[in-house]
């Protein structure tokens, strides 16, 4: 989870963030070596004492300097595109979860299942509680089975929200009268938390998600016993 100083994405929990990583590391280190190649040849510039009063044209450095950053485009967009299409991908999904932004909170729908459906509040902070995560913790959590592709639908019911999970890789708008699907896969149990990540009123910061992922016979076990 999110704690403080950290500087790098969460450890992913689910095959997407994993990619999502993936493309963001080969990304950086593109960038990193452009930096340095153009930081050199920029300080190369300012202390040397080359003059060339003749120079109007260049055919051929003009040739490379256009197909190199081409190629390098090239690199970076192939895999993010292949990105893009994977994170929209969603085959056979197991169950649907419904969730809907309020002002200030999130509300969810199981539905598959007759009457499932609750409000998630931000827990009030109490220090004597060690299980109590401050700002992210709520009175209704997701729960949801481990190991299984998990349709998510996602909507407002006031003004745009954003059901964002960055263990998940997952960021989603919510928008009132509109629909929004992605897909979500969590290969692990344990807590994952988010925030809504869309300015959407006073207590923006007050509506936190939190997703407890669970075996899928603890999961019929609970939705089982859900009253
Ligand atoms: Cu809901 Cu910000």
């Amino acid at each position: 989870m999110a704690t403080w100083s950290n500087l790098n994405l969460q450890n992913s929990a689910s095959p997407l963030m994993e990619q999502i990583i993936f493309f963001h590391d080969h990304t950086l280190i593109i960038l990193i070596m452009i930096t340095i190649l153009v930081g050199y040849l920029m300080i190369n510039l300012f202390f040397n004492k080359y003059i060339n009063r003749f120079l109007l044209e260049g055919q051929m450095i003009e040739l490379i300097w256009t197909i190199i950053p081409t190629i390098t485009l090239i690199f970076i967009a192939l895999p993010s595109l292949r990105l893009l299409y994977l994170l929209d991908e969603l085959n056979n999904p197991l169950i649907t979860l419904k969730s809907i932004g309020h002002q200030w909170y999130w509300s969810y729908e199981y539905s598959d299942f007759n009457n499932v459906e609750f409000d998630s509040y931000m827990n009030q902070y109490d220090k004597s509680n060690l299980n109590n995560f401050r700002l992210l913790d709520v009175d209704n959590r997701i729960i949801l089975p481990m190991n299984n592709q998990i349709r998510i639908m996602v909507t407002a019911a006031d003004v745009i929200h954003s059901w964002t999970v960055p263990a998940l890789g997952i960021k989603i708008d919510a928008n009132p009268g509109r629909l929004n699907q992605t897909n979500l896969f969590i290969n692990r149990p344990g807590i994952f938390f988010g925030q809504c990540s869309e300015i959407c009123g006073a207590n923006h910061s007050f509506m936190p998600i939190l997703i407890e992922s669970i075996p899928i016979k603890n999961f019929i076990e609970w939705i089982n016993n859900y009253s």
